[in-house]
């Protein structure tokens, strides 16, 4: 790990951290070549069968019912010379119903264990469901533990036509790891919906030399046998999968705190040198910013990571936002760092309503212009809608396509939706609107239709043909 000259006191802290106490299993090691899990035989009935998927029909398989997740505890040791990766991962989690069998999700990798309260578990594989059936069936509103060891080199989505890559993508030093919008499941086992959020603990062991990004706060950083070194984070508020990061390889740091006195730790890739200083201030005035508009900052730190690999894309990873190969304009860190309030603390319940996140984040970009003196958001919307022809307006950004989920309109008409309601209901009941929104489902998930709802009871007026034709027409509204 390196660092600049301007570090702070306060990395000086962080560095000379004690050795961390937190408990749970060593850094990963070789997996233990225990397969008495497999081959004994799960119910053969479905009775009290934990559900494969969450319930969002858009992805049947995403996430699973019957249990919901508290706690993740995610160790993981990784070479990036040989890409492998030894992990466990403990979960604490509450059954929703009586529980017989219950899926987690993960994609490829070897389980060589599942443990459920410490005793241990059948499981089986099916496709990206990893189905584990504990002695005795879970009853309802049962706490449970369930520990899952696993190892292999973890091979990241791709989809070329659509979303990229996206999960745990191996770099040329170590690994980029974004995972939107199911791409959680790449690295480790766990409940992958945004519906189901939970906080985590990270242990992440890596080769001497590397830095392992987490988020949330760093708790520790220790020698580790065989020449390795474990960083331990924790991200204390409730998160979802796609958002957890454990990003590792060489990087430049620099850690603060704004203006405004929030922990501010901007990290980039030795390519990105050049990037570290703005990175790290224009975060900060960023964060501190939005904090006046839209409502104290939901976390405990702020900031950023440039890795050297080309995602094609930015991801507001919680706490850490990631730029993808890229030097990230002003712009892009605005958005990154609104979907800390739209998306990772105030979250979809469904994929269709991603432009509660995307739209707003869009719309945050807009108003990161009028606020620096730039074009204001209405002359944004203005130039927009005058674009007859845009395709925007043949997809419906209220209602996000499962096979395109990331379409331009989702974002762009999305902001412009947001336009229209400052428009019709003024200013001052606008930014009311969006504080309210992000006071009342902090930390939590939200739908579109408690947006339309809370947007009508805040002004008092009838906004139902407004939405509509903004967000679920596949025509451009009348203005
Ligand atoms: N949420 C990200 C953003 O705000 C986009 C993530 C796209 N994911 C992907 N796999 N391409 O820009
Ligand atoms: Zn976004």
């Amino acid at each position: 790990m390196r660092f600049t000259r301007q570090a702070s006191a306060a990395l000086v802290a962080l560095l000379t951290l004690p050795a961390c106490s937190q408990s749970g299993d060593a850094a990963a090691g070789p997996a233990h070549p225990d397969t008495s899990g497999k081959g004994t035989p799960v119910a053969a009935s479905g009775a009290d069968a934990g559900a494969p998927g969450i319930g969002d029909s858009d992805f049947p398989l995403d996430g699973n019912g019957g249990y919901d997740v508290g706690h993740y505890g995610v160790t993981i040791g990784y070479t990036p010379s040989t890409k492998h990766l030894d992990g466990v991962t403990t979960i604490d989690a509450t059954a929703t119903q009586r529980l017989s069998r219950f899926n987690l999700d993960l994609s490829g990798l070897e389980v060589s264990e599942a443990t459920v309260d410490g005793a241990k578990a059948a499981f089986s594989r099916e496709g990206d469901e990893l189905t584990v059936t504990p002695q005795t069936p879970l009853a309802d509103g049962a706490r449970f533990t369930v520990k899952i060891t696993y190892a292999g080199q973890p091979k990241p989505v791709k989809d070329p036509s659509n979303l990229g890559t996206y999960g745990f993508i191996p770099t040329t030093d170590g690994a980029f790891v974004a995972s939107e919008p199911s791409g959680s499941k790449t690295w480790f086992p766990n409940n992958d919906h945004p519906a189901d959020k939970a906080t985590f603990d990270f242990q992440i062991t890596v080769p001497q030399g590397l830095t392992a990004l987490a988020n949330g706060e760093l708790t520790g950083k220790k020698a580790a046998p065989g020449g390795r070194t474990t960083f331990t984070w924790r991200e204390t508020h409730p998160m979802a999968t796609y958002l957890a990061t454990a990003t590792l390889g060489k990087f430049d740091l620099r850690q603060g705190r704004t203006a405004g006195g929030i922990p501010n730790i901007a990290a980039v890739d030795p390519a990105y040198r050049n990037a570290l200083g703005k990175l790290y201030r224009v975060s900060g005035e960023v964060t501190d910013y939005w904090s006046k508009l839209f409502g104290p900052y939901p976390f405990s730190s702020t900031g950023g990571v440039v890795d050297n690999y080309s995602a094609g894309y930015a991801l507001e990873n919680q706490t850490k936002p990631m730029y993808g190969g890229f030097d990230p304009d002003t712009s892009i860190i605005a958005h990154e760092l609104a979907h800390q309030w739209f998306g990772d603390s105030v979250s979809i319940k469904r994929w269709k309503d991603l432009w509660l996140n995307e739209g707003f984040a869009t719309y945050a970009e807009w108003l990161w212009s009028e606020h620096t003196g730039g074009a204001t958001a209405d002359t944004m919307f203005r130039r927009q809608y005058a674009v007859k022809n845009d395709p925007v307006w043949k997809y419906p950004p209220g209602r996000a396509k499962p096979d395109d989920l990331f379409n331009q309109s989702v974002y762009r008409r999305g902001a412009m939706t947001l336009q229209a309601v400052r428009r019709a209901v003024g200013d001052q009941t606008f930014f009311t609107l969006l504080r309210t929104w992000v006071a009342d489902h902090k930390y939590g998930n939200a739908t579109t239709p408690e947006f339309i709802a809370l947007a009508e009871k805040l002004s008092g007026k009838q906004l139902d043909s407004l939405f509509d034709a903004w967000l679920f027409q596949p025509s451009r509204p009348e203005s």
